[in-house]
């Protein structure tokens, strides 16, 4: 009898790679699979009987904005307790390093915290902090365009000069060689809208050889989303890197109903490159409060107002009607502030949802008070509700765009499967009872159904809570690798 520290007997083993559940064992050991397969003959002071649950590679969220939080709230269970054992942080063009702010952060790098939270001028001093921090999930990270821009810019409203530029792709190839996987940008934000896309090109130089990804929250998410699809594919045509577009959606009512051209785009720009989206499972989006998106027909909910923090819960309807203001003035007043908005149609959620070039990213908005139900559900409710319940998509689909997928786009080296010698990142669930029970009402809620969870082999969650034990650590940049799987 060989010797392990966990072994898992005979779950429903669905590897992450998009193929069926198959029964197994898994041995776990010094943090890694050291054997998977059918009566494992190992000996463990651990033995966890898995009859009836499901056995799948941890969870990688590869669209959040916890870039403080894994420091500051190392527990991090919004994302433990759905199973999530990896986030990537720095989308949306904001990040916490590197970064030096002077004053409040400009609008929306302050969705990660005020002044106070940015002190990593150098993303080796950001990397240092996860270390000593030991957040229970594996971090790794992008930088933010935007971020680089506050760098070394006066003002935002206006594209950087050449020697901004230079300053900025100082930091981003120091970032890269120090693990970044890649830029982001968040181009539909007023402080980077008026970079061209010259401006990108030419910062994104250092990102093809080093095998880093570009990331984009596009310039626009509503009428003009084909011409934000275009220049986003163009850039990582140009540049010779892979494109996520990030949570992809077809926001506003006059919107609705064009997820087939988008997705057409989409595929069209994978015949000829490396190109993929994230997306959330709901049909309402969240950030800061953008005048632009206030329509009212269109309901929108306060997550958070600066002048106005009592008001968060509330839908600016209701704030307007008790100020006797229009919606657009009740807006202006509540900046800085942060908003839901019920802009989506969910049948184009559920096309993108479901397309095989979509990973599963959160989103989510960990400071929040009162934050969008995504922040604590999207990794149950695509499988508890869009796989089971509506059969939208299958099971081992569901977890591959959670998992191998993400963990291969993104160069997580070593992650996002269930193979032998893989680093031993697993969630343990119950497929039957699995259901995110966050709500827009009642946003902060643990799901049901999980039942372990385990960061490079350590167990750091059961259905009790959180364990204590806290074992994530920084993820440098591996080597991506893109298999554009056909529809199944
Ligand atoms: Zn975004
Ligand atoms: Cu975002």
């Amino acid at each position: 009898m060989l010797n392990c520290d966990t072994l898992i007997r005979n779950a429903s083993v669905v590897d992450g790679s998009g193929m069926a559940p198959e029964l197994m064992d898994a041995a776990l050991r010094d943090g890694r699979i050291v054997e998977i397969g059918p009566s494992l003959p190992f000996h463990a002071a651990d033995v966890i009987h898995a009859d009836g649950l499901v056995l799948a590679p941890g969870f990688i969220d590869v669209h959040t904005h916890d870039d403080t939080t894994v420091i500051h709230q190392p527990t991090m269970m919004p994302k433990l307790s759905q199973g999530v054992t990896t986030v990537i942080v720095g989308n949306c063009g904001i990040c916490v390093a590197p970064v030096r702010v002077d004053g409040e952060p400009p609008d929306p790098m302050n969705l990660l915290g005020d002044a106070g939270v940015f002190r990593y001028p150098t993303f080796a001093e950001y990397v240092t902090a996860i270390r000593d921090a030991r957040p229970s999930v594996n971090v790794a990270a992008l930088v933010g365009h935007t971020a680089l821009r506050n760098n070394h810019m006066d003002r935002l409203d206006r594209t950087a000069t050449a020697s901004e530029i230079d300053a900025m792709r100082g930091q981003l190839q120091e970032a890269l060689d120090g693990g970044a996987l890649g830029l982001s940008s968040g181009l539909a934000y007023l402080s980077a809208h008026a970079a061209s896309t010259e401006e990108i090109l030419e910062l994104a130089r250092p990102l093809a050889s080093a095998g880093g990804v570009y990331v984009t929250h596009m310039r626009n998410e509503a009428e003009d989303i084909l011409d934000a699809m275009r220049e986003a594919f163009e850039i990582g045509r140009l540049s010779r890197v892979p494109v996520i577009v990030s949570h992809l959606k077809c926001a506003g009512l006059a919107n609705w109903g064009r997820s087939g051209e988008v997705l057409n785009s989409l595929e069209r720009a994978q015949t000829m490159q490396q190109a993929g989206c994230d997306c959330y499972p709901y049909a309402a989006g969240s950030s800061t409060l953008d005048l632009r998106q206030v329509d009212e027909r269109v309901e929108v909910t306060i997550t958070w107002s600066m002048p106005h923090p009592n008001v968060a819960g509330q839908t600016l309807a209701q704030i307007a009607a008790t100020w006797r203001v229009s919606q657009l003035d009740a807006a202006r007043q509540l900046q800085p502030a942060g908003a839901i908005y019920h802009s989506i149609a969910e049948g184009d959620m559920r096309r993108i949802l479901r397309h095989p070039a979509t990973m599963i990213g959160s989103d989510g908005l960990p400071n929040d008070p009162h934050p969008h139900p995504r922040l604590w559900g999207t990794f149950p409710r695509v499988l508890g509700r869009y796989s089971r319940e509506e059969g939208l998509l299958s099971l081992p689909e569901a977890i591959h765009k959670m998992t191998g997928m993400p963990a291969q786009r993104f160069g997580l080296t070593g992650r996002g499967l269930i193979r032998k010698e893989f680093a031993a990142d697993l969630v343990l669930f119950d497929p039957e009872t699995i259901i995110d029970t966050a709500t827009f009402s009642n946003p902060i809620s643990a799901a049901h159904g999980i039942t372990s969870v385990w960061v490079n082999g350590v167990l750091s969650y059961t259905s009790q809570g959180a364990t204590g034990a806290r074992a994530g650590r920084f993820l440098p940049r591996g080597k991506t690798s893109w298999i554009q799987r056909l529809k199944p």
